[in-house]
């Protein structure tokens, strides 16, 4: 069976590898000339430990290529999976102006049966939408399937996600696609989902959603927390115990971000609107999260007076670690607002990178910690790499012009930082 993986993105790129990883013969298509050539060296566009490492093996192996002929691709192909981006529009919807190309394409270029296959995250329905936009555009006629089968792999974490997953999904009304995008999986061992398409589509959102919420939920709560002298933490490792809870997503900081959580919270909230239903728990987990990093600020702002003038490093930028992704990110949300009041900034990431946008253009970009620390007023902690994690705090005190410590991301420990001297505030871990 031959694979074709339409968008060679971050989901595209990775279901390709890991494909080629099960053994089979995997092509990556995209219309962009310069990724592929990038590809095709063995060179990824993005940051993402281990995924380099797939590439060039199965490059070196034959496994894998990459191409931007698309009528060749989808004519030598038995399986199609669609990868390519659902951005979002300015109301929160899903904008499927490349799926729907894609279909046509497939359509127009079919010459036998193709089992059709939707990995982005798509609204539900998308299937029944993607199997017109074929029908529409075939020439002569091929029979076809589409299905759906949503990735639920993390940044930072892709190549151990996506051949180690929890379940695989998969929403077919056929025998025949179920049949065979099984045998794809066949040495993956978890649990199946056999689902309808639509169901399938809505597990995506809602296990997005879910997770979305326990992190409001322990963020809101953290609050309290600085408020009652409690540590967050402990309480988070004790709700965590009871398996009805799980202990995972509790850890209580400046908020999420990323490419998936905030679009997709957004699109399912969205989704019911359309339905007239109010998902009145998931617009509250939107608002805690867009005032999260405002709540760290806004403390920071009471200790320093005002942020004018004043010289703060910021120590991460990306969204989490292991990642060169900045999307959503609540670093970015602080930096602006802390420019926004005219204080003087100095940031470090191991990787991540500003965009070129004029607003931050004042922001002085180091390539070391200590660099970004130097005569600081005030430093937050935005991600928690394992190089801000591993800071040697009694070092920095002479560093730093005044130590204080706003910690985003609840990774050190109150006492010790009081004991070196430092003011210390995180979120709901002071005590
Ligand atoms: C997420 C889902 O986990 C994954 O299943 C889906 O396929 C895509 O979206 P990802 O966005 O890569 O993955 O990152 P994830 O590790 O889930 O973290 C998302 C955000 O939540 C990050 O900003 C992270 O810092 C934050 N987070 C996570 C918390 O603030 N607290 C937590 O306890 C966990």
């Amino acid at each position: 069976m031959k694979i074709l993986v339409i968008g060679t993105g971050y989901v595209g790129s990775t279901t390709a590898m890991v494909f080629a990883e099960l053994g089979w013969k995997v092509t990556g298509l995209d219309t962009d000339v310069h990724k592929i050539r990038q590809l095709r060296q063995g060179l990824l566009h993005f940051h993402e430990p281990g995924l380099e490492d797939l590439l060039k093996k199965h490059i070196q192996s034959g496994q894998i290529k990459f191409t931007t002929d698309k009528d060749k691709a989808i004519q030598e192909s038995d399986v199609i999976f669609i990868c390519v981006g659902t951005p979002s529009r300015p109301d929160g919807s899903a904008d499927l102006r490349f799926v729907k190309q894609v279909a046509s394409e497939i359509g127009q270029k079919m010459n036998g049966y193709k089992l059709v296959v939707t990995k982005s995250t798509v609204p539900v329905g998308t299937q029944e939408l993607v199997t017109g936009w074929i029908e529409a555009a075939q020439e002569h006629f091929y029979p076809f399937d589409v299905a759906s089968n949503p990735e639920f792999l993390r940044e930072g974490k892709a190549v151990t996600d996506a051949l180690n997953p929890d379940r695989i999904v998969i929403g077919s009304e056929s025998k025949r696609a179920t049949n065979l995008l099984k045998s794809l999986y066949h040495s993956v061992k978890c649990p199946f989902v056999i689902t309808t398409p639509r169901t399938a589509e809505l597990i995506k959102y809602a296990s997005n959603a879910f997770l979305a919420t326990k992190i409001s939920y322990i963020n809101e709560l953290a609050r309290l927390c600085d408020e009652l002298n409690v540590n967050v933490k402990d309480v988070a490792g004790g709700i965590g115990l009871d398996p009805r809870i799980g202990s995972s997503f509790l850890q209580a900081g400046i908020g999420y971000g990323g490419s998936c959580f905030p679009k997709d919270v957004s699109a399912l909230i969205l989704t019911a609107r359309q339905n007239n239903i109010e998902l009145s728990v998931l617009e509250k987990v939107v608002k805690v999260n867009q005032t999260q990093h405002s709540y760290l600020t806004d403390k920071a702002r009471t200790r320093l007076g005002s942020f004018s003038g004043k010289k703060i490093a910021i120590l991460g930028l990306a969204f989490k670690p292991d990642t060169d992704d900045i999307r959503e990110a609540p670093a970015l949300r602080i930096i602006e607002s802390l420019l926004n009041e005219r204080a003087q900034l100095r940031l470090y990431d191991p990787i991540a990178t500003l965009p070129h946008d004029a607003k931050y253009e004042s922001v002085a970009v180091c390539l070391e910690v200590e660099e970004a620390l130097k005569e600081a007023d005030a430093v937050f902690l935005c991600t928690e790499w394992p190089i801000i994690r591993g800071i040697d705090w009694a070092q920095m005190k002479d560093v730093m012009a005044h130590g204080n410590v706003f910690d985003g991301r609840n990774i050190l420990n109150a006492h010790d930082m009081q004991a070196l001297g430092y003011y210390y505030q995180s979120i709901g871990s002071n005590d």
